[in-house]
């Protein structure tokens, strides 16, 4: 299978990024031809300062690696290194229905965000556009992503049906969505209800590389529901279900076997557990993205391998969306 994800390089990347993505795409990796690329297009629709995203940009390729994905295997790249994905978005915007993006969630809820600050850029709106260019200029089958992401996605899909029925034979598969069953909407540590988010605060989430210290004082913060025993009940124990899945999720097992092994024990003891077992998890990707970090060179020379082969592969399917649209 072809597959392609992406992440924007936005910031420090959580433990509901290393679940619903990274841990996926180090699986995948082995089995599939894999792209898998920063959005940083799609990350200056946040406004960023020039200085900060060209910093994120090197730590989050720093961050791709340090979680286990292999350049050897997948092709690693910059989204802005590679002009198809901005041209495929143009052709494929005047194939989508502004209401289609008016209706997105995600949209809406930035709108809302950025009205506070007076400026509601296009880009936000045309987000799922380039996101669906990302996707349809590797002709990719797959795409492994969170929840979150699900309703781009569905875009994304109706986008290439509407292509391939306006320019035939068919260009582009319909990509479908690759979803942990589990992993797939983790919860913030400080609100069962809302999704795990750099946004709401660094006491809300685990960063993948927090330090040990970091994750102990972020566990025991985490709000628990009333009660005393651990039992998994996402309806009257919201946070603890987001807990143990937590739990589940890095030990490898069923969340039965989880919430059995705790069904004795106090909230402390589970907690504990869960603290060992993250630091135990994560340590390793802490510790190699610390030697990564000294050599941003070898970083560039990755990110430009992985360039050359995106931009070979994409210019073969903007050139056929050219040709058939009657603009080459
Ligand atoms: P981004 O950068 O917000 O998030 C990266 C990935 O992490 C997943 N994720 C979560 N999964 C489980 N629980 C959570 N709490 C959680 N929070 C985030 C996201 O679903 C995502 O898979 N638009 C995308 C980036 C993108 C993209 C693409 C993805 C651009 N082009 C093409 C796939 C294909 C985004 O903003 O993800």
């Amino acid at each position: 299978m072809r597959i392609v994800s992406g992440i924007q390089p936005s910031g420090e990347l959580h433990i509901g990024n290393y679940l619903g993505a990274l841990r996926q795409f180090t699986a995948l990796q082995d089995e599939h031809e894999c792209f898998f690329f920063l959005a940083d297009l799609h990350a200056l629709t946040e406004l960023p300062a020039p200085e900060t995203l060209r910093d994120r940009v090197v730590a989050t390729a720093i961050d791709y690696l340090a979680v286990g994905l292999d350049p050897q295997k997948a092709t690693l790249f910059l989204q802005s290194d590679v002009p198809a994905h901005a041209e495929l978005m143009w052709l494929l915007a005047t194939l989508t229905p502004v209401g289609d993006l008016e209706r997105m969630t995600q949209y809406k809820e930035k709108a809302r965000d950025a009205k506070k600050r007076r400026l509601v850029n296009a880009g936000l709106l045309t987000y799922p556009i380039l996101m669906a260019a990302d996707i349809l200029l590797y002709r990719a089958e797959a795409v492994p992503v969170g929840e979150d992401q699900l309703q781009h996605l569905e875009l994304a899909r109706r986008i290439a049906h509407r292509f391939n029925d306006r320019f035939p034979p068919p260009l582009f598969p319909e990509p479908n969505a690759l979803m942990q069953k589990k992993g797939a909407r983790i919860m913030s540590l400080a609100d069962p209800r809302k999704k795990m988010s750099k946004s709401h605060g660094p006491e809300t989430y685990i960063g993948i590389f927090d330090s040990p210290d970091s994750i102990r004082k972020k566990i025991q913060k985490a709000v628990t529901d009333s009660g005393t025993t651990v039992s998994y009940d996402p309806r009257r124990k919201p946070a603890l279900a987001n807990l143990l899945t937590l739990y589940a999720l890095f030990a490898e097992e069923e969340l039965r076997e989880s919430a059995q092994r705790f069904s004795h024990s106090g909230y402390a003891i589970f907690k504990q557990a869960l603290t060992e077992l993250l630091i135990q998890k994560l340590s390793p990707f802490r510790e190699r993205r610390q030697t990564l970090a000294q050599s941003p060179p070898h970083i560039r020379a990755v990110l430009e391998r992985g360039a050359e082969r995106a931009l070979a592969v994409s210019q073969e399917t903007l050139r056929e969306a050219r040709t058939r649209m009657g603009i080459a």
